[in-house]
């Protein structure tokens, strides 16, 4: 673990495939310390920043607990008060918030993320951006562990946007780890192959497969994972990616059509499943799983919400802890 001190976490391309069990493994441990109510306090005296240029509730809040619960000082940053660019560069806020924090969580762009990385001298941690989610996509290999006992040979059917940032972050972790990931998703919202090229090395043991076909794309998965369809800042294409990804709703008859009884159903969150929020209203169809899938027995979306906050906690302990 020594050897992930002082290192940033920008996308876990950075990271080897031991190193992202070990983060996995570490948030197992501090879980079952924190149902105990153990607190060994090994973020005291360290000070994080969050910088969040986007909205967020369990990201954000995730950071919060996690330091808390580690002793260290937080300090959260709302978008109006680091202003990027505006009358100071990125390079130089990097320069002096390094100076003065011992962590950074950021969530914006990620030119931006990967600039202030580079300059601040710190760890600065990814807490989304538009191309990656690297702590979320811990959580979700977290909650795999947990509910099937392993992580190596699992099969996991992504059924939505191929675009989304998830799908990256769940690429780059399946070949590290050995996974086998089938994206399911209309032609038009593929991956780009530039960027499947880019995730590959010929030595990986896991596979990514891209389908059109739902239900060739589920059969045998042990996983079935969705995200919103509708990313934050993507809102004005709302009709157009109702209209393609229509057919990718993740229903009953989906997970029958996986053949795995114990499929589970994930889900990064925020999920619209239902009408109890203003957006499902406005746009009718834009629900991209059914109700009966999300509230049901296979479906894992809170586990994935609370480990969010151990494996943060991991990535923290990981990088500047004592
Ligand atoms: N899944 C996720 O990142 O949620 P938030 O946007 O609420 O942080």
């Amino acid at each position: 673990m020594n050897l992930m001190k002082g290192r940033s976490l920008l996308t876990l391309e950075e990271f080897t495939a031991n190193e992202i069990e070990t983060l996995v493994d570490l948030a197992v441990a501090v879980k079952a310390e924190k149902k105990e109510r153990r607190f060994p306090e090994r973020l005291k005296h360290r000070n994080i920043a969050l910088i969040f240029l986007k909205p967020s509730c369990r990201t954000r809040t995730s950071f919060v607990v996690a330091a808390a619960d580690e002793a260290a000082n937080l300090q959260v940053f709302p978008e109006e008060d680091i202003r990027f660019g505006v009358k100071e560069s990125t390079k130089d806020i990097a320069r002096v918030l390094g100076r003065i924090f011992d962590g950074i969580a950021l969530r914006g762009d990620h030119v931006l993320i990967q600039e202030f990385a580079h300059y601040s001298g710190v760890p600065v941690w990814n807490a989304l951006s538009e191309d990656y989610h690297p702590t979320q996509v811990l959580a979700d290999l977290m909650t795999i562990k947990e509910s099937l006992g392993c992580l190596k040979d699992v099969n996991i059917a992504f059924v939505g946007d191929g675009q989304s940032n998830m799908v990256t972050s769940l690429i780059i972790v399946a070949r590290k780890l050995g996974l086998h990931l089938r994206v399911v998703s209309p032609r038009s919202r593929w991956p780009l192959q530039s960027k499947l090229d880019k995730l590959a090395s010929r030595d990986d043991p896991g596979s990514v497969v891209v389908t059109e076909h739902v239900t060739e794309g589920v059969r045998g998965a042990d996983v079935v994972y969705g995200d919103i369809w509708v990313s934050m800042g993507q809102e004005q294409d709302t009709t157009a990616l109702v209209q393609a990804l229509g057919p990718y709703k993740i229903t009953h008859a989906t997970m029958q059509a996986t053949c795995n009884p114990a499929a589970i159903f994930m889900h990064c969150m925020p999920a619209l499943h239902d009408d109890d929020t203003e957006f499902a209203r406005k746009y009718p169809g834009v629900c991209d799983v059914s109700n009966e899938v999300f509230e049901g027995p296979l479906s894992r979306v809170f586990e994935q919400s609370e480990n969010r906050m151990h494996t943060i906690k991991a990535v923290m302990i990981a990088t500047i802890g004592g």
